[in-house]
C-alpha cells in the first residue's frame, strides 16, 4: 500500500502520526487533562496504563493492516491535536468512523472541521470508501458544530455506545456517503454548498439522550 500523503488546507494539514511524536502528544494530553477528560474514550475493564509509544505503534500497526489510519492535525506546522480514522471495514460494508481531538490552546481556529473534511476526502478518494461516520456525545456542544458545519447527516441516537470517562454513554451519529459530496466535503464546504439542518438532532432524540427537558 503507498503510505497516506499529507494533505494541506491553509495554515491546517493532517499527516501520518509518527513514533517521534510521542513526546509531543504526550505532554499535549497531560496539559489538556481537564479539557479532554470529559470525552475521552476508556476502557470497561477499569484504568489502564497508557504509554504513548506504543499507543502509536499500535494505531501504525492497525495502518498497516489497514483498519484504520491514525493521523495528527497540523496548525502552522506544530501539533494540535490528532484524528483518528478507525473500524475500517472493507467489501460490502466500506465504511469508518473517524474521532479527533485538540489541544485547547488550538480550539476555536477551524482546525478541526478542516481536518475531518480532509480525511474524509481521502478516505472516499484514496481508499475507496463508501461511508464515513461520526459519533458525538449529546452534550459536545463544540463537536457538534464541527459536523454541523461540514453538512455530516444526523442518522440515529446509539444507547450507552462507547465507553467514554468511565462509563457507556449515549452518542449522537452521522454520516457521509462517497455520492453525497462529488466534489468532496472540503470543495462543498468552501463553495457555500453545505446542505442546511442536516446536522439537526430531531426534539425527540433531543428529549430521549436528556439535553431537552421532556414535556
Ligand atoms: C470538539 C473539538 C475537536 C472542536 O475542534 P475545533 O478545532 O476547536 O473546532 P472549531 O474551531 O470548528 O470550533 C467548534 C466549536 O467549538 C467552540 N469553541 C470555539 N472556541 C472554543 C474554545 N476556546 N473553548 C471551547 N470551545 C470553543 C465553538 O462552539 C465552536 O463553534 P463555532 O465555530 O460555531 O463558534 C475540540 O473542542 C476538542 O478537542 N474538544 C475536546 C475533545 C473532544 O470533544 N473531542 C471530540 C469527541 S466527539
Amino acid at each position: 500500500m503507498e503510505a497516506t500523503a499529507p494533505r494541506h488546507h491553509g495554515p491546517v494539514a493532517i499527516r501520518l502520526v509518527r513514533p517521534r511524536d510521542a513526546r509531543v502528544l504526550q505532554s499535549e494530553l497531560l496539559a489538556n487533562r481537564s479539557w479532554l477528560k470529559r470525552w475521552e474514550a476508556t476502557s470497561p475493564d477499569g484504568p489502564v496504563s497508557f504509554d504513548m509509544r506504543l499507543g502509536i505503534r499500535r494505531l501504525l500497526q492497525q495502518y498497516r493492516d489497514g483498519v484504520g489510519v491514525p493521523l495528527v492535525m497540523e496548525h502552522e506546522g506544530q501539533i494540535a491535536g490528532q484524528l483518528n480514522v478507525w473500524g475500517i471495514a472493507r467489501g460490502s460494508l466500506s465504511s469508518a468512523t473517524i474521532g479527533y481531538w485538540v489541544s485547547e490552546r488550538f480550539a476555536g481556529k477551524g482546525i478541526t472541521p478542516i481536518s475531518v473534511a480532509l480525511a474524509t476526502d481521502l478516505c472516499f478518494e484514496e481508499l475507496r470508501l463508501h461511508r464515513m461516520e461520526i459519533c458525538i456525545r449529546p452534550e459536545n456542544r463544540a463537536s457538534l458544530r464541527v459536523v454541523e458545519k461540514l453538512g455530516f447527516r444526523y442518522e440515529g441516537l446509539r444507547r450507552r455506545y462507547i465507553h467514554i470517562d468511565g462509563d457507556w454513554r449515549d452518542h449522537f451519529s452521522f454520516a457521509l456517503l462517497a455520492d453525497e459530496v462529488p466534489r468532496g466535503v472540503l470543495g462543498r464546504w468552501l463553495d457555500g454548498t453545505v446542505p442546511d439542518g442536516a446536522a439537526t438532532v430531531p426534539l425527540a432524540d433531543r428529549r430521549a439522550a436528556g439535553i431537552e427537558p421532556s414535556t
